[in-house]
């Protein structure tokens, strides 16, 4: 018996819903997992060097953590991942392998645990909700995270906005942009980030995109992540002047997502590259779709 779980990518937090809005995205990592007598790992594409060690590898990690939870010992594996998120560019790729990691476990264990209880342990792992959430269920997700329960609602995300994501050649690790925001904010940042929240939430559900540039502009994790990215300001008010309805910071970067109206992909994709070029930020600029099945996982029969 072989185990296949596809995980989409994710852009975290959406500009102005720090650690609680997620969007799933046509991109997959894969993992393959057939019990064996020997333990192997085979890793091909993204952060293969990486992935390979064990003591790198989330997806093997959370497989252990699982069975050590339930008082079990995990089995030998052969493991294939096909790796197809840019690592530590904030589009999810952690949140993938322990989303994978859980769903596999849950299966090899005969947990059969519901994926409300699986997201519980990967919001335990990941330390915050908007990136498992939305790789576990797909769509867009807002979550919260209040006494130990996790409350999740999916907001229907309008088909006249295309995504475009900017992944830059340089990683970010997420520990370290997460200590570069400072611990408390004034009364007026918070009113301001309240109303930019429920505007945003509001606009999507309402398609009224007109100022959704102003909505967007997140006070609370972007002027402090902005430093990893040359000039990240003046791009961004570039963008905008080429019409893109938002420019953001995806997760915890570096990578950048931008909001697009559909008739003006096209146009706006070489905008985002020429810009970045003047930058000298070497860059993959692609579109992307939204995915709305979120993790899935196949048992398939082995020949072998
Ligand atoms: N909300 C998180 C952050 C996402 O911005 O740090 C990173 O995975």
């Amino acid at each position: 018996m072989m185990l296949v779980s596809r995980v989409p990518a994710t852009t975290a937090n959406l500009g102005v819903g720090f650690d609680t809005l997620g969007l799933a995205l046509k991109l997959y990592n894969t993992f393959e997992v057939k019990i064996s007598h020997l333990d192997n790992i085979e890793v091909v594409g993204e952060g293969k060097e990486e992935l390979v060690k064990r003591e790198n590898n989330s997806f093997i990690k959370t497989i252990e953590y699982f069975y050590r939870l339930h008082n079990m010992t995990p089995p030998h594996l052969v493991i294939k991942i096909s790796s197809n998120i840019p690592i530590c560019r904030g589009l999810g790729s952690s949140a993938s392998a322990i989303v994978a990691g859980l769903m596999v476990a849950n299966a090899l264990t005969g947990k059969n645990l519901p994926k409300e209880v699986l997201l519980k342990y990967a919001v335990e792992l990941e330390r915050h909700p908007d990136n498992v959430t939305p790789a576990m269920l797909g769509g867009c997700t807002i979550s919260l995270v209040s006494n130990g329960e996790i409350i999740v609602k999916k907001i229907p995300f309008p088909e006249e906005i295309a995504i475009i994501v900017a992944v830059p050649q340089f990683n970010v690790e997420t520990e370290l942009s997460r200590k570069l925001i400072p611990d408390c904010v004034s009364l007026d940042t918070t009113i301001r980030g309240l109303a930019k929240m429920g505007m945003f939430v509001t606009s999507l559900l309402t398609k009224d995109f007109k100022h959704l540039p102003i909505i967007l502009d997140d006070e609370l994790h972007e002027p402090y992540r902005a430093n990893y990215i040359p000039n990240y300001k003046k791009i961004k008010e570039e963008l905008i002047s080429s019409g893109a309805l938002g420019v953001m910071i995806s997760g915890s970067g570096p990578s950048m997502v931008i909001l697009s109206e559909r008739d003006k992909v096209k146009q706006l994709k070489e905008d985002i590259k020429a810009v970045l070029f003047r930058n000298n930020i070497v860059s993959k600029v692609f579109d992307l779709e939204i995915d709305n099945e979120g993790a899935l996982l196949e048992v398939k029969e082995c020949i072998t």
